[in-house]
């Protein structure tokens, strides 16, 4: 029984640390950490996530949805900058718990951290097909629904009847293919791309948000909060819609939009000064990124209705919005769609990075086989990983709809986070010795804050996701028993 809470050594980890550093320049400062931030955050949860929030749960209440998981992602990244600048290594909650909360416990946070990377990549590419069509309709071409569809998607007509299936998403399979490639010979961001990435994204959503503003019509703000009812979508999937649950549902929905501050934490060795710059990079990047997305969440939903959202403006729904109701502005959604595209890419290629160096490191610790942790001779990256991870991403994107992925995404990201809270806690008292240049205030208030912030969005996103919640680490635990316990390395 003791045996599923063996820790990995504290010693071990710094030895590792510095070993896995060695090479590794440090060149990043806290403002190159915050533009990382920022660039592994802006994307779909923005652009694609919002509107299906307003769609399903909230109405503009979306808004206030936007101002729950920005909190719940304070306390929680308040908790992450601890632990980063305490263990300054890479693996991100992965590697944490390893070392506070025993191996089971961070079997089931890098488990769950596939929900987050893996299948996060596959909702952004859902996101990125939804905008190349977008893009190729500017010049009047198509993809043929069926092929940027997943077999649960279907397009109706506005009598509501069913005019065609989706088969197959081909857009987001050959971007997940195409982002493979690139990390297999070992792209990696430069700095200069991300910093122009970052700088793209946050114009276009100020843009909008400037321009926007005169469009608001109050009738679509009108109830802000919609009476609590339900709402059954195409696929037939009931939500709790308006009043508190919905804003709840609608937190834990555009949370997505958060995931990706977290991956600030995985640059800890390349970094100058970390103890300093993590928290800053963390706590930046977020408090940005939330201000932003309040106030862009308030003009999107006033400048086009539930209604658009729900039917001809589901899909691309800021092209959408910016097309149909402000009018003498088509150049700006053009500008909005190529520059999301790039900026799609960019967050793909974070995660999944993120997932193979999650993955790296439990194969290291023995935890999954070593195919995981294979290096290619030349390109000195993990390219099997790489490529089973675009075989299990892939069939997400091509076959999953985007709502059940980004739900899933971002369930399974608020349960890491929670574990995260409880592990700084924990770290208090069984390590109060060890030296941490910044410390969470107020512990264990703040943990149990975010714990419980995160679990009301957990609550929110309702019985289907916690279905599948559990499917998956019921999976994982199954794996783990016949698996990763006996073949472990501290074993
Ligand atoms: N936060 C990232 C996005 O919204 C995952 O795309």
């Amino acid at each position: 029984m003791s045996k599923l809470f063996r820790t990995k050594p504290l010693d071990q980890l710094f030895a590792e640390s510095e070993d896995s550093g060695k090479g590794l320049k440090r060149s990043l400062t806290a403002m190159s950490l915050v533009a990382l931030g920022i660039g592994a955050i802006i994307g779909a949860g923005l652009f694609v996530r919002t509107a299906a929030a307003a769609a399903n749960n909230a109405g503009p209440s979306v808004t206030i949805g936007f101002i729950i998981a920005g909190i719940g992602c304070a306390f929680a990244g308040l908790c992450y900058a601890e632990f980063a600048s305490m263990i300054p290594i890479s693996g991100s909650a992965y590697t944490y718990s390893y070392a506070t909360m025993g191996e089971l416990m961070a079997w089931i946070i890098g488990w769950d951290l596939v929900l987050e990377y893996a299948l996060g990549a596959a909702t952004v590419s859902i996101a990125w097909s939804e905008y190349l069509n977008k893009l190729l309709g500017y010049f009047d071409l198509r993809i043929p629904f069926e092929w940027c569809h997943s077999p649960f998607d279907v397009l109706t007509d506005a009598g509501g009847q069913v005019v065609a299936h989706g088969i197959m998403n081909i857009p987001a399979l050959f971007i997940v293919f195409l982002l493979t490639l690139l990390l297999i010979k070992g792209a990696r961001e430069s700095s200069l791309v991300n910093a122009l990435i970052v700088i793209t994204k946050v114009t276009i959503v100020i843009l909008f948000i400037v321009f926007g503003w005169s469009f608001i019509k109050t009738s679509n703000h009108t109830p802000f909060i919609p009476e609590p009812s339900t709402y059954t979508d195409d696929q037939g999937v009931p939500h709790n819609f308006g009043g508190i649950l919905g804003i709840l549902g609608a937190a834990g929905v555009v949370f997505f939009a958060f995931i990706g501050f977290d991956a600030v934490s995985t640059a800890a060795q390349e970094t100058k000064n970390p103890k300093r710059a993590m928290p800053i990079g963390i706590l930046g990047s977020l408090a940005i990124c939330t201000v932003l997305y309040i106030l862009f969440a308030y003009v999107l939903t006033g400048v086009a209705g539930i209604e658009d959202f729900r039917r001809a403006g589901k899909e691309a729904s800021v092209a959408y919005a910016i097309q149909t109701y402000m009018i003498g502005y088509g150049w700006l959604a053009k500008l909005v769609t190529v520059a999301i595209l790039a900026g799609f890419s960019s967050v793909i290629l974070v995660m999944l990075f993120g997932q193979s160096r999650v993955f790296y490191s439990m194969s290291r610790d023995g935890l999954v086989p070593k195919i995981f942790s294979d290096i290619h001779s030349k390109f000195r990256t993990p390219y099997k990983s790489n490529i089973l991870f675009f075989l299990f991403v892939g069939m997400f994107a091509s076959f999953v709809p985007g709502d059940i992925v980004g739900d899933m995404t971002s369930i399974g990201t608020l349960f890491a986070f929670m574990l995260v809270c409880a592990g700084v806690w924990i770290m208090r008292r069984t390590h109060p010795e060890i030296q941490r240049q910044f410390k969470a205030p107020l512990v264990p208030l703040v943990p149990i804050l975010g714990i419980i912030v995160c679990g009301a969005m957990v609550f929110g996103l309702g019985w289907a996701n916690w279905t599948r919640l559990g499917i998956w680490m019921v999976i994982g635990l199954v794996i783990y028993f016949a698996y990763s316990f006996r073949k472990s390395k501290l074993s």
